[in-house]
């Protein structure tokens, strides 16, 4: 690998895309995680040559909200179909989200595991931060 650990961040929407990017990669990066739709997903995992993979890590922020947003102006825009005032951030309570990847002395992933802390989401620790 040349490195230590090699992070692939694939900041995009579809999780079709990712998934296949994630097999792409498998066995030449050490992670490869999905960010931009907010929302973490439930599939991390060892792909089979190495490579950690989940499709999205998720927000650091208040799940309270349509992405992180103050949920008013977002439902009023899906209603009523035009804009008005600004996206506004949401400022309650916020959730750390990640993913905590273990790797081993050839770079690739031994242990892969959620994050989640605080705010509104089921609390996740990973089992390996002892
Ligand atoms: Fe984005």
């Amino acid at each position: 690998m040349g490195c230590d650990a090699a992070i692939f961040d694939v900041h995009a929407e579809a999780s079709s895309e990712k998934q296949a990017l994630g097999h792409f990669l498998d066995g030449r990066v050490s992670l490869v995680v999905g960010t931009h739709t907010h929302v973490p997903t439930a599939d991390a995992q060892i792909l089979p040559n190495g490579t950690a993979y989940q499709t999205d890590a998720g927000m650091t922020g208040d799940y309270d909200s349509v992405i992180g947003m103050d949920k008013e102006e977002p439902l009023r825009r899906f209603t009523r179909k035009t804009p008005g005032a600004r996206f506004e951030p949401a400022d309650g309570a916020a959730s750390l989200c990640g993913v905590a990847v273990e790797t081993g002395a050839d770079g690739l992933a031994v242990k892969i595991a959620p994050v989640r802390l605080g705010g509104r989401l089921a609390e996740a620790v990973p089992a390996f931060w002892g």
